[in-house]
């Protein structure tokens, strides 16, 4: 799809109307994709990716990116592009460090010579997973993985930056579009009688539509009142584990598609342990959304409700 840019008589337009402008990063990511959707009613959208030409998109090119923003003079910078190859990250954390650090550090300095406000994605992952209590913001990190320590030193950076942001830290996203866990565990479900799934890793599903549709409305409150920069958490409402994740989503394939079909007959609860990955995991990825809630006054779902419609739409 080539970059979303307007043409002359819609640039003059906003010089009259003030409409905002928003540059998206990582258009075609899971939250990308869903952000072209919730970003448009907002303003003026310049979707890059890796592959832009016109403007750098590439964030392994720091430097470049931060061009594109003195040149193009966004309002709003959304960063949904990363190094999200978790277990990849620990042979690769140059990479890891540059897409997930590096990169949003230059994105900040950047938005804040201009004044422009940046939009990023952090992760549960910045947690060490002790306990099980739901995290909340201020509450000490410790990450575990690469990748964990890369987008945890990508947050420190915009804070360092002093540019107006909005860094929302998700956890388990999924969306309809391409690979997900639902689907490999239907793939799985059809052609095995017994699955085995992890049960002490505890955490909310999100769906990418949900986070983009919030990220949308955020927007346009910080727009409107200030105070509202910060660090947020942004999952679905309740928690459960891959194995309860897993079962649901098998449970609500049959519902939707009665039997026969799915040959899976148990599946059965093991230990993180039972398998090894290059990084490790937190148990507790649990995260308290209170602080989201009521800074913008959103409600969000029970994360059963974005499987069952991402599973009516993908079956
Ligand atoms: N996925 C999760 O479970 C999860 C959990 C917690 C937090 N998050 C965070 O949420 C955000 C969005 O994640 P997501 O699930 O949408 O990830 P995703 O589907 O893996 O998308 C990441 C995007 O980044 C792009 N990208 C990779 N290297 C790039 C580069 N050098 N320059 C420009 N773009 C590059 C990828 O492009 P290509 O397609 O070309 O590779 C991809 O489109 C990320 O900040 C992630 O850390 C994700």
């Amino acid at each position: 799809m080539p970059d979303q840019v307007w043409g002359d008589k819609q640039a003059a337009q906003h010089e009259q109307e003030h409409i905002l402008k928003i540059l998206l990063l990582g258009k075609n990511g899971q939250v990308g994709w869903e952000l072209q959707r919730s970003l448009a009613p907002l303003g003026q959208v310049l979707a890059l990716d890796r592959h832009s030409t016109e403007f750098c998109g590439d964030l392994s090119q720091p430097e470049r990116l931060a061009q594109t923003v003195r040149d193009w003079r966004p309002d709003v910078i959304v960063n949904a592009a990363a190094h999200t190859a978790v277990d990849k990250a620990e042979s690769e954390p140059e990479l890891a460090r540059c897409l997930n650090t590096t990169a949003p550090a230059a994105l900040a300095q950047a938005a804040a010579e201009i004044g422009a406000w940046l939009v990023h994605y952090s992760t549960d992952y910045v947690f060490n997973g002790h306990g099980d209590q739901p995290w909340r913001e201020g509450d000490a990190t410790g990450p575990l993985s690469v990748y964990g320590q890369s987008k945890l030193e990508g947050e420190q950076a915009i804070i360092a930056s002093g540019c107006k942001h909005l860094v929302f830290r998700t956890s388990w996203v999924y969306a309809a579009r391409g690979g997900n866990f639902a689907k490999t565990m239907l793939r799985l479900a059809a052609e095995r009688e017994r699955l085995t799934v992890i049960n002490d890793q505890h955490g909310a599903p999100t769906g990418a539509d949900l986070i983009a549709d919030v990220t949308a409305h955020a927007i346009r409150s910080a727009g409107q009142k200030t105070g509202l920069g910060g660090i947020y958490h942004l999952v679905a409402a309740g928690e459960t584990t891959w194995h309860g994740y897993a079962s649901h989503v098998i449970a609500q394939a049959r519902q939707i598609q009665p039997e026969p079909g799915l040959k899976v007959s148990e599946i059965a609860p093991v230990p993180t342990t039972a398998f090894p990955t290059p990084a490790q995991r937190p148990l507790n990825s649990r995260l308290n959304t209170h602080k989201l809630q009521e800074a913008f006054g959103l409600v969000l779902p029970p994360w059963q409700q974005g499987v069952n419609r991402m599973l009516a739409e993908i079956l």
